[in-house]
């Protein structure tokens, strides 16, 4: 494919979030907006990304980086065409098609951009446009009687008969890159606010000749956000579309609504998902595990046929292989449990094997921290851990191992034994009878003296 351009306005101060974070560093779904916006772009072949950044924007330039973007420095932000000069340089030595988008719009899809793109190589210059049910955050993009942008305004700017009009501006602007930088280099600042308009491109370009055409799109996919509130409708807006995908990949959910994916959750097909379930990023799970109500993921690998809680809580670097159970009020963290192993019951494994078909009984805590480093707890294939017991780590429980009930493990445990380390039981034969009598022979006699 030939080479595909595209810039990132992202050095806003994002006032309207009220955050110390940088507002395109706010995550949707355990992913920074701006990573979604990338991804979009390089799902749409964008293969050269310029991120504009403000001074202060160090952790926006270093998440760019990782995903293999450039970034600019705008110093002062003096507009949204202003900061689409700054990439300029950049891009000096690359001609081609450009994408010009903002960095406060998660939902932006692949398809997004194609279609921007398609639109401008055939007439110059593209706009995508929208129909907002809440118009207030948004310019208004009036059009001429062949259906071309004549002019945007912003809201702030409109008087109340263009504030009527429903179409807004969505922020994407396709079009050559040298034909864009001879437009925005004529931009002025001539408005109430002093500012470089990005938005006034398309009338620089109406001037060569060039008409700015509209496409339209849906809300669900072009909407920025602004202010918190607007973060946390990007963020329904982002479930529904990740939950659609799952259930369209064959994963069965019973109340889809209640379910929370991460950006890279994989779930293969045949998956069942109960309700109430958070998946934080890095979690994947193969075919007919389930995943029952109130559980909470992150950082965690499922095998086959695994069965997942109610009330589990998975920490990054849990494995859970084929088969294995992980039940109520189990947290799991840095642990593999291999194939057919069972955890049912209330209990911690923390940087931990668990071989395979072990029986990890309630109570079980690997005791892995010594307040300074985390140790390690090996748990062979085939022991039976009984209820309440404390592994010390570093240890070592070997192959067919019982460990008692209760017992505070501390040494490494030979193969097929019973480790038990809890106190002998005694028994004084008929003192419960004699305690007993002894009381209520007291209590009567306290009850006849009150009287
Ligand atoms: C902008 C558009 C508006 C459109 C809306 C879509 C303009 C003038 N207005 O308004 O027509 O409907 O987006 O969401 O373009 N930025 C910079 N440097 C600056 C100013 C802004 O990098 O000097 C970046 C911001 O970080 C942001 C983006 O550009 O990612 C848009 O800026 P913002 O202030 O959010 O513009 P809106 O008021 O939302
Ligand atoms: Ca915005």
């Amino acid at each position: 494919m030939a080479p595909r351009a595209g810039i990132v306005l992202a050095a806003g101060m994002g006032t309207r979030m009220k955050s110390a974070l940088p507002k395109v560093m706010h995550p949707i779904a355990g992913l920074p907006i701006l990573g979604h916006v990338i991804a979009a772009m390089r799902g749409a072949g964008i293969d050269r990304i310029v991120v504009v950044t403000s001074t202060d924007g160090e952790s926006v330039r270093s998440f760019a980086k990782s995903l293999g973007a450039e970034s600019v420095i705008q110093d002062r932000q003096l507009g949204t065409g202003h900061a689409a000069n700054c990439a300029r340089d950049a891009l000096s030595d690359y001609s081609g098609p450009l994408i010009v988008t903002f960095g406060d719009h998660p939902l932006f899809t692949a398809a997004t951009f194609e279609t921007s793109f398609a639109a401008s190589e055939k007439g110059g210059l593209a706009l995508v446009a929208f129909h907002p049910r809440d118009r207030a955050s948004y310019g208004r993009v009036i059009l001429d009687a062949d259906g071309y942008v004549e002019r945007m305004v912003e809201h702030k700017d409109a008087t109340a008969a263009e504030r009527a009009v429903t179409l807004c501006n969505a922020g994407v602007l396709s079009a050559d890159a040298k034909s864009f930088f001879r437009w925005s280099a004529a931009l002025k600042n001539d408005n109430a606010q002093k500012e470089y308009y990005l938005t006034e491109v398309p009338m620089l370009a109406r001037a060569e000749g060039v008409r700015c055409a509209v496409i339209e799109a849906d809300e669900s996919e072009v909407m920025g956000v602004n202010s918190r509130a607007e973060l946390a409708a990007a963020e329904a807006a982002m479930q529904v579309r990740l939950r659609k995908r799952a259930l369209d990949a064959g994963v069965g959910m019973v109340a889809p609504e209640t379910v929370f994916l991460s950006h890279d959750t994989v779930l293969e097909p045949d998956v069942l998902l109960g309700p109430f379930l958070v998946f934080g990023p890095g979690v994947t799970v193969r075919s007919g595990a389930e995943i029952r109500a109130f559980s909470h993921l992150e950082g965690a690998e499922i095998g086959r046929g695994a069965l997942i809680g109610p009330y589990a809580r998975l920490r990054p670097g849990a494995v859970i292989e084929e088969d294995a159970h992980i039940g109520n009020f189990v947290e799991v963290k840095n642990a593999r449990i291999e194939k057919g192993a069972k955890a049912n019951h209330l209990s911690y494994l923390g940087d931990a094997r668990v071989g395979a078909g072990a029986n990890i009984g309630a109570g079980t805590i690997t005791c892995n921290y010594d307040g300074f480093d985390k140790h390690f707890t090996d748990i062979g294939a085939g022991a039976f851990i009984g209820s309440n017991s404390a592994l010390v780590a570093p240890v070592k429980v070997a192959d067919g191992t019982y460990v008692g009930a209760g017992s505070v493990i501390t040494k490494e445990t030979a193969k097929d034994s019973l480790a038990v380390t809890r106190a002998e039981q005694k028994e004084i034969p008929g003192w419960a009878e004699k305690f007993r009598k002894r009381k209520k022979a007291e209590k009567a006699a306290k009850a006849a003296k009150d009287k």
